[in-house]
């Protein structure tokens, strides 16, 4: 970004200051809203999108540099947010979509056509031209959203090394979690929950394949949800396999969004798996669903052994025990001491088979998606291992090696190897999770942090992460609610009525 440009957003952010005595306590109130704050405020004539985007682009000036959530901001934001004002004054107030005028900031892996770059944090992929926007983003654009920019995410998603550091691409440099700046932000969608949490934006997209959306969730003190794989398109997305891969919102609170996956939600042509997955969104969308009362009933999971014995180890049993009063007082009936059959290979990539099918599907994935850019410098995996070793030109990324990159270039598509371990993955899902669900007639399970992500990961399954409390050091964590495939509604009654319970969530307190 040009610093003339910044110094003018700046300016205008100040001088707005200086003509309405009420700055600090509009700012204050800008920090920490919600999507139905905005959207009141701006019914009453307090604000409007065009402040809304001058306040984050301010914040962003003043804090991207030290925090890295964001890569690129959207050159055409404010035009974005002033044709949102224009339109409003000719719209019946309440016929608007709920995202009319909402500033939203996307992973960087989300396809855009517009300024902006979509490169994965790489910039193998830099002036590479999209077909298209992505699915997510139509709906989005034609929900009314303010694209606000492009965050920054750990590089491939995660996927080219297993040495990479979390939240760190060459492009948008080393993400910091703003609690405590010398702790993890998590990967691989770390720049949407480090900016929602510092109030850099109102709400964010984010991608998983498997923890990429809990993990940042549960480390920046944010809401992270992941849909069930198809609910919410993956069409012009940066891949690592369609089996897996799935957008969700990332926000400050459960109602923030649930109001972004209902706008994201549903069919798209451009990719297969929306059509079936369609027919699990309820009629009117899931907002009647934030149910304050959404815990009378719900028969809640608790798996042991090793989730919460692994956290017990932290210091961190206490806090959940508490939590677990807390769905009970709520009228959940929590069933204690469960077991997920074969969860340790579950939990282990190698023996899951889980990273032997996703190399061969990330090749096969990604040489498809370069395949269809308009323009691209890269074409192919192979291209993509190439630059990489022809321009090693960051000091970090020079110690970061390619090693998933070398074994998924050495797949050659779904042969015997892949196919069994596609084979066992489907069966310690159907064995696992659908087994204990159904014979314990749970409506969820409940696990600490991200730590189930590869249960969820593997079956396609739907899971939400909520506030959850801080370590002794401020680490923020999570609690995650999971269940069967299409079980959104349910998942976010739970999630909705837990965090009415504890208001666990405060903004970020930058400690070193
Ligand atoms: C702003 O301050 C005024 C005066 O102190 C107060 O009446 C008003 O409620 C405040 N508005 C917000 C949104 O905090
Ligand atoms: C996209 O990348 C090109 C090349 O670095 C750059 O000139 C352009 O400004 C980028 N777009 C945005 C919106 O930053
Ligand atoms: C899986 O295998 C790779 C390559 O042999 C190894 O580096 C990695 O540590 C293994 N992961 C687990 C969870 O065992
Ligand atoms: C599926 O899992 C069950 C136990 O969880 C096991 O007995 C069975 O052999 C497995 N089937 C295959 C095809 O791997």
């Amino acid at each position: 970004m040009a610093p003339l440009f910044l110094f003018l957003i700046l300016s205008s952010v100040f001088s707005f200051g200086a003509s309405t005595r009420t700055i600090t306590n509009y700012s204050f109130s800008i920090r920490e809203a919600t999507i139905k704050d905005i959207k009141q405020s701006i019914e009453r004539n307090q604000l409007t999108s065009r402040q809304l985007v001058e306040f984050y682009l301010g914040e962003i000036a003043r804090l991207n540099g030290l925090l890295k959530g964001i890569i690129e901001v959207n050159p055409d934001a404010l035009l974005q947010a002033d044709a949102a004002d224009k339109e409003r004054n000719c719209k019946l107030p309440g016929s608007l979509p709920d995202l009319h005028g909402i500033p939203i900031l996307l992973k960087d892996s989300i396809g855009t056509k517009d300024k902006m770059n979509t490169t994965a944090g790489s910039f193998a992929l830099l002036c590479s031209v999209v077909p298209r926007d992505a699915g997510v983003v139509s709906k989005l654009r034609k929900a009314g959203a303010i694209i606000l920019g492009k965050a920054s995410m750990s590089e491939w998603a995660n996927f080219r090394s297993l040495n990479a550091p979390a939240g760190f691409s060459p492009r948008g440099g080393q993400g910091k979690n703003p609690y405590v700046l010398s702790a993890t932000p998590c990967g691989s969608s770390s720049g949407p929950a480090i900016s929602v949490a510092a109030n850099l934006v109102t709400v964010s997209l984010g991608t998983e394949t498997d923890g990429s959306i809990l993990c940042p969730a549960s480390f920046n003190s944010v809401v992270g949800l992941k849909p069930t794989v198809g609910l919410t398109s993956r069409a012009g997305v940066i891949p690592v396999t369609p089996r897996q891969d799935t957008i969700g919102p990332i926000c400050r609170t459960v109602s923030d969004a649930v109001y972004v996956l209902d706008a994201i939600a549903g069919f798209d042509s451009n990719d297969e798996a929306t059509r079936r997955a369609s027919y699990y969104i309820p009629p009117g969308g899931y907002k009647r669903f934030l149910n304050p009362y959404g815990l009378e009933g719900k028969r809640l999971g608790i798996v042991r052994d090793p989730f919460f014995k692994n956290v017990q180890g932290l210091g961190l049993g206490q806090t959940f025990e508490s939590h677990f009063q807390t769905l009970r007082r709520g009228g959940a009936i929590v069933v204690d001491n469960l077991q997920i059959d074969n969860i340790d290979v579950i939990l282990n990539v190698n023996t899951s088979g889980e990273a032997a099918a996703t190399i061969a599907e990330f090749k096969l994935s990604l040489n498809a998606y370069l395949q269809e850019l308009v323009v691209s410098p890269v074409r192919s995996l192979a291209d993509i291992i190439a630059f990489n070793l022809k321009f090693p030109d960051l000091e970090l990324t020079d110690e970061i090696d390619q090693g998933i990159f070398l074994a998924a270039e050495a797949t050659n598509g779904i042969g015997a190897l892949e196919k069994a371990a596609l084979l066992n993955l489907e069966n310690l899902s159907t064995n696992g999770l659908e087994k204990l669900m159904r014979d314990k007639g749970l409506d969820a399970v409940v696990t600490p942090r991200w730590d189930a992500s590869p249960v969820f990961a593997i079956g396609g399954f739907p899971a939400i992460t909520v506030p959850a409390g801080y370590d002794s050091q401020g680490v923020p964590f999570g609690i995650t609610f999971g269940g069967l495939k299409g079980s959104e509604s349910k998942l976010i009654e739970i999630a909705y009525a837990f965090e009415q319970a504890t208001m666990t969530r405060k903004p970020p307190s930058f400690k070193p």
